[in-house]
């Protein structure tokens, strides 16, 4: 029995585990692909800390502008907690060996020596009062993750790669550990624990084929919990990244409009601050798109060199997933889903409510440190900051935690349900559904929303729901089966997927990422969290 399963091998994952192994924990932390290939690797533009380093700015303004970004959702202690964590968190990643941009400051010779973290370099990201995202060139979320991994390895952090998550095992309302899949072997495992973080990331690829998010950020955790009797909250909040590559939503990064650049239509005119929050600029631009124009970013006039310094994996992208060159031509571009706001709703100690022992941080988490909308820069502050603190907390939990394992009930079951899919003829294919799934989505609950469409959309899941339950797999093999990963990851997504509509038609109101025609306006009486619970079976 291992003291804490970190389950997510991304930045939250890797932050956690490093954290609960510092404090003397036992720590295996199991994911479905390999640490460097998670969604972290995906995250460009920065991560904020008030460090001050290029102008003035304080803690404070930090946590008034992620205050302000919520749309009054968030709880204003646990936003204290993050934005005063991370001058911190950068001076521990800095200890790491982060490759953070510097500062051009060799003539400066008054102002050394510096500490290291004063010679980190900072850009500015929308919603933000001053230039707070420390960043590794457009790659900053890829060099955490590599940081974070090659500590956990030199920490001598267990590794169990390329194993699905199948359930929670919860007798009693406390978490004992976790099923999985072993994607090579085929094999169901179960892993015994005396206490969990989640760390499985969000539900954004549910807007299949309209998302900067991987195919498999499919809410694997936050449906496990659900299943386990743990809670869900603010679920309808989805941001929408306003600038993805037109064809292929690869993400371009906020910071190419950090460092200057303009949103302009057909006719070249300006028509948003294009440093505003996120979801009032993805509306700006879904308006413009609502009109027939189509939209561009322009970042020409920063000329080449400045590309190259500061965007290089964004010129890259454009050229080969659009083949434009930025540094010449304008980039086409449409807003898309890229961020889960909601998820599993968790205490101040970041203990899943519902489950006493099971800790989730990172995007599948709902710490309430974004509410309605997130400002760029904050995600992989909070997966570091948070994903440590959860780790530590799973640690003092470990502490006092029994150590009898449970029975294997769940892993049999799984295995059933799993050994049920391999009997099952084929039937229809869901490949078809998951893109129906998402374009129903981006359709019926994205950037501006409508109740009469939010209900048809909710009868189409349920419809789809009841569908699913014929489909099965084609590929029939044990071993490194991708069909039936993909198939449980579809399973995951449409079960989640009532569950932000719902919440949606619910919230009679707008507000941040959430905008509904109609309800214009944000309202007193939905200055609230939506949670959901599944109701437990009665005997
Ligand atoms: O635009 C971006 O670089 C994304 C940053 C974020 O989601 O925080």
């Amino acid at each position: 029995m291992v003291d804490v399963l970190v389950i997510g091998s991304g930045g939250a994952g890797l932050s956690a585990a490093l954290a609960a192994k510092e404090a003397g924990a036992s720590v295996l932390v199991v994911g479905k692909m390999y640490p460097t290939n998670s969604q972290t690797s995906m995250a460009q533009g920065g991560m904020n800390a008030a460090l001050g380093n290029v102008e003035e700015d304080h803690v404070s303004l930090h946590i008034a502008d992620t205050i302000k970004s919520a749309h009054g959702l968030c709880d204003e202690d646990m936003v204290r907690q993050m934005c005063a964590d991370a001058p911190k968190t950068i001076e521990w990643l800095e200890t790491l060996g982060m490759p953070f941009s510097r500062l051009e400051r060799e003539n400066d010779s008054t102002r050394y020596p510096l500490p290291a973290t004063r010679s980190i370099a900072q850009r500015q990201m929308g919603g933000a009062s001053a230039k707070r995202a420390c960043y590794a060139q457009d790659y900053t979320g890829l060099k955490l993750l590599h940081t974070l991994y090659d500590t956990c390895l030199k920490e001598g952090v267990d590794f169990l790669d390329e194993h699905f998550l199948l359930n929670l095992i919860v007798p009693d309302d406390t978490v004992k550990g976790a099923t999985f899949l072993d994607i090579r072997s085929g094999e169901v495992k179960q892993v015994d624990a005396k206490s969990v973080v989640i760390a499985t990331g969000g539900y954004g690829s549910i807007y299949h084929g309209f998302t900067t998010n991987m195919y498999g950020a499919t809410g694997d955790g936050i449906a496990a919990v659900l299943r386990a009797g743990g809670a869900v909250s603010d679920m309808e909040f989805v941001q929408f990244h306003p600038t993805a590559l037109k064809h292929s939503c690869i993400l371009v990064s906020e910071s190419a409009r950090g460092e200057g650049g303009y949103l302009v239509n057909e006719a070249g005119e300006r028509f948003v601050d294009e440093l505003k929050p996120r979801d009032e600029v993805a509306r700006a631009i879904f308006m413009q798109m609502k009109e027939g124009q189509r939209v561009f970013l322009d970042v020409r006039h920063l000329g080449e060199a400045k590309l190259m310094e500061l965007l290089p994996q964004e010129v890259e992208l454009c050229k080969i997933h659009e083949h434009v060159d930025p540094a010449k031509e304008l980039i086409p571009i449409k807003p898309v889903a890229h961020y889960s706001m909601g998820g599993i709703d968790v205490d101040g100690a970041l203990e899943v409510n519902g489950i006493k022992g099971c800790f989730a941080a990172g995007e599948c988490s709902n710490a309430k440190v974004h509410g309605a909308n997130r400002l760029g820069g904050n995600s992989l502050l909070e997966i570091t900051a948070f994903g440590r603190f959860a780790g530590e907390n799973a640690f003092k939990h470990a502490v006092y935690a029994s150590s009898k394992p449970a029975d294997d009930a769940q892993r049999s079951k799984d295995e059933a349900a799993i050994k049920a899919l391999f009997a099952q003829e084929s039937g229809e294919s869901f490949y078809t559904y998951r893109e129906k799934l998402g374009e129903l989505f981006y359709e019926k609950v994205g950037i501006v929303r409508e109740n009469n469409q939010l209900n048809e959309a909710l009868e189409e899941v349920i419809a789809m729901q009841v569908a699913q339950k014929q489909m099965g797999i084609g590929d029939k093999s044990r071993n490194n089966n991708q069909n039936l990963i993909e198939l449980l990851e579809f399973k995951n997504a449409l079960l989640l997927a009532p569950a932000i509509i719902s919440a949606a038609i619910a919230r009679d109101e707008s507000r941040g990422a959430h905008f509904k025609v109609g309800f214009e306006e944000e309202s007193d009486a939905f200055k609230k969290h939506i949670v959901l619970q599944w109701k437990k079976e009665t005997a």
